[in-house]
């Protein structure tokens, strides 16, 4: 089956058509998908959807173009939510120096605090991070507890960046990007990396693959994610189907049985 290890379902772009596009995935092929807390709400989403469909799980985190809607307070809760069953990682937390806001010390500050979290809760962490390569790895460098593992998503960073966080045991979150034509940089990163450490992942409605780049994206876009993999490696489609499943399994220590392939 196809694992969507990334995506936000709880935004409003599915307003009209979420329970019928998220009923249809599993007879689609996409068995698991987790759903990816960015903001307060966006996380309360994901917990919601992960309460409401079997093949639905949730991360719970705060993106770092959010964190001004935070408070102290809110530590407790997402520490709450983390206990939850269905909730398997921490996340998107990280860094994005894109644009000039929130300030770069403040973001730095609450990404330390959600990665304590996650070391304290025994979850692997799920991080964004856009043109902060260095400042992400100094922090998670102090800060991270590598043990309990995590994947860097959307990776769009080069080789060397990508050696160190293979090295610790990461996994690469590979999307709708690796389709693009100018990616040069990322489909390098993929030939390079160990099968076993991709994952499939869509950051739905965002990123959409060609042939549909532009497009509200959805998890059952990861076809042509799945086979621009394929060719990167020169493996079937169906091997990049299977691997990637049981990579996503091991990330997010789901059982083996998890998921719903009909
Ligand atoms: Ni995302």
């Amino acid at each position: 089956m196809i694992i969507d290890t990334h995506a936000h379902y709880e935004d409003d772009r599915y307003n009209e058509d979420r329970d019928a596009l998220l009923s249809s995935m599993p007879r689609q092929g996409v068995g698991l998908i987790v759903d990816v807390g960015a903001g307060i709400r966006s996380t309360e989403g994901a917990v919601a959807l992960s309460e409401a469909y079997d093949f639905v799980y949730a991360s719970v985190g705060i993106h770092p173009e959010e964190i001004q809607q935070l408070t102290p307070g809110h530590m407790d809760w997402l520490e709450g939510l983390a206990a939850k069953e269905k909730v398997v990682a921490i996340g998107e937390i990280g860094l994005d120096y894109h644009y000039q806001e929130p300030d770069q010390e403040l973001q730095k500050q609450w990404f330390i605090r959600q990665l304590e979290l996650a070391a304290k809760v025994k979850l692997p962490v799920i991080i964004h991070s856009r043109q902060a390569a260095q400042d992400t790895l100094d922090i998670m460098t102090a800060h991270c507890d590598w043990a309990q593992g995590g994947v860097i998503h959307c990776f769009s960073y080069g080789w060397e960046m990508a050696r160190q966080y293979l090295e610790k045991g990461f996994y690469l979150g590979i999307g709708g990007v690796v389709t693009f034509k100018n990616s040069k940089k990322l489909k390098e990163v993929v030939r390079l990396a160990p099968m076993d450490k991709l994952v499939l992942e869509t950051d739905a409605p965002y990123l959409a693959p060609e042939p549909d780049r532009g497009k509200r994206n959805s998890s059952l876009e990861l076809i042509h994610v799945a086979k621009a993999i394929a060719e990167l490696k020169g493996m079937d489609v169906e091997e990049v189907i299977r691997i990637t499943e049981e990579n996503a399994k091991a990330l997010y220590r789901l059982p083996r049985q998890a998921g719903r392939s009909v």
